[in-house]
């Protein structure tokens, strides 16, 4: 594209765009990020740079990978033929495929799915499908959540309130207050093990963070609590995999007060951890799995909460809608990607070189600046700090992590930094190869960053490791344009 050109773009994304959580001092500073076209794990700019895409897109949606025909093709052939539906009974044949194929591949007995077209959306459906099932059951007292701190579960206003806080969304999770009025949202502790609210040490916790649980439904009065929302390995709080047993317990809690157990899919799904849900890996059903992002790898939106069959059963009318829900054309860009991840075998892929890339990560503790290393499947993260011997942290608005990044893209690799931790989570595509760029880049760009930062005062101020709840975060895109 011609430079003149290319200027003006920019300048008309800027002024005719409102883009999503970014603010317009990032915008003018640095310009939007304009992306032309991806390949396979590779995603090409319009300046003309090519990247290595360790993010999946930036949130951890494209998991077949970058250019990939068949899905163009399943798309294109879908609207020639029918582009359409009515959520309003009715359906089309392959949007029933994508149903049974959900049925098939998820856990247990989740087998009715209620289609929409984000995250949040399915989120949103989940706990009203909660709803609707105690009401059904005569128990319609139910109403309230149960959810964790530093969760997140999306920006409508249901989903947002059942976000907690974390260091890289305060901001977002400031939107919410006050949480929807009357529909009783309580948080519970999350099991951060490397920050433990306890400071106890896994496993003589006796997963100690598990019963915070409990105590938020009994605070609650267990009469009146719906549901218990999870992400099975927290994402966009950092990549946090839960210890053994965790969910078990969580599962045993929820049988024993009739609460409901909603697994939050939307991030771990499809196979990013490894396993084709983040469930699998703990061997427990939810009553209803929210999935979305790798359902079609981003090439269309949909969503999906998916009940177990005895729930779907007993709700007798399900009242929410929405226009575009079950979106033939986007049933059949799910149907190609999920063919595409059993055919070439990424659940396993994800397996294989997320543990090659955590061990070569592991290499990275040696900066003083890596407080950790974690990661399940082709999904990680490095915690930075500024001291990790004494826990210490960043000062939250040192930017540290942003810096990291950044140097990273301007290195060729795309990551992405949240709330002073590195995350990634790149295509399941991924092979060893491209693991160990990025872990080489990493450790460049954390070297670079910690001369810089480890001498100079501003960025120097320090505070003990964070666990307030109602502390301030930035959003993270503001510092990774
Ligand atoms: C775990 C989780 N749940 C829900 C959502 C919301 O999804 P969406 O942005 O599609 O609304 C996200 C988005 O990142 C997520 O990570």
């Amino acid at each position: 594209m011609h430079t003149d050109d290319l200027a003006e773009l920019k300048q008309d994304a800027i002024d005719k765009i409102i883009f999503h959580a970014t603010p317009k001092a990032v915008l003018d500073r640095v310009g939007p990020w304009v992306l032309e076209r991806g390949e396979g794990a590779y995603l090409y700019d319009a300046d003309g740079r090519e990247y290595l895409d360790a993010l999946s897109g930036g949130v951890f949606a494209v998991l077949a990978g970058y250019g990939r025909g068949e899905i163009a093709r399943a798309m294109y052939e879908q609207a020639r033929r029918l582009p359409y539906t009515s959520p309003y009974a009715t359906t089309s044949a392959v949007a029933v495929d994508l149903a049974r194929k959900l049925a098939e591949v998820t856990p247990g007995d989740l087998s009715a799915s209620f289609f929409c077209n984000s995250g949040s959306e399915a989120v949103e459906a989940a706990i009203k499908l909660a709803r609707h099932y105690h009401e059904a059951t005569g128990e319609g007292r139910r109403y309230k959540v149960v959810s964790l701190r530093r969760a997140y579960h999306g920006t409508t206003m249901g989903a947002l309130s059942a976000t907690g806080w974390s260091p890289g969304f305060g901001f977002f999770r400031r939107a919410a207050d006050p949480v929807v009025p009357g529909a009783g949202y309580t948080s519970a502790m999350p099991p951060y093990c490397l920050r433990c609210e306890f400071g106890l040490a896994f496993p003589s916790c006796g997963l100690a963070c598990s019963t915070t649980i409990e105590q938020a439904i009994l605070g609650s009065d267990p009469e009146l609590v719906s549901c218990v929302i999870v992400e099975p390995v927290m994402g966009t709080a950092g990549c946090i995999v839960p210890p053994p047993g965790y969910l078990t317990k969580v599962r045993e809690i929820c049988d024993r007060y009739g609460v409901l157990l909603i697994a939050d899919e939307v991030v771990c799904g499809f196979g990013r951890t490894g396993s084709w849900f983040g469930v699998n890996h703990f061997d427990v059903v939810p009553d209803i799995m929210v999935v979305a992002k790798g359902l079609t790898s981003g090439y269309a939106p949909m969503a999906a909460a998916i009940a177990r069959r005895e729930i779907a059963e007993k709700i007798p009318v399900f009242f929410d809608v929405h226009t575009y829900g079950g979106h033939p054309v986007s049933a059949a860009a799910a149907l190609a990607n999920i063919e595409i991840i059993e055919r070439e075998g990424l659940v396993d892929n994800a397996a294989t070189v997320g543990r090659h890339l955590l061990e070569l990560l592991e290499g990275l503790r040696s900066h003083p600046i890596v407080g950790d290393v974690r990661g399940l499947g082709l999904f990680a993260a490095v915690e930075l700090m500024r001291n990790p011997k004494a826990r210490e942290d960043f000062a939250p608005d040192a930017g540290v992590d942003n810096q990291v990044a950044a140097v990273a893209r301007e290195m060729g690799v795309f990551v992405r930094p949240l709330g002073g931790t590195i995350l990634l989570a790149p295509p399941l595509i991924f092979t060893k190869e491209q693991a160990a760029r990025t872990v080489e880049v990493l450790d460049a760009a954390l070297s670079q960053v910690e001369s810089r930062v480890l001498g100079d005062d501003n960025t120097n101020a320090s505070r003990p490791v964070q666990i307030d709840e109602h502390a301030d975060g930035q959003p993270d895109s503001a510092a990774n344009p």
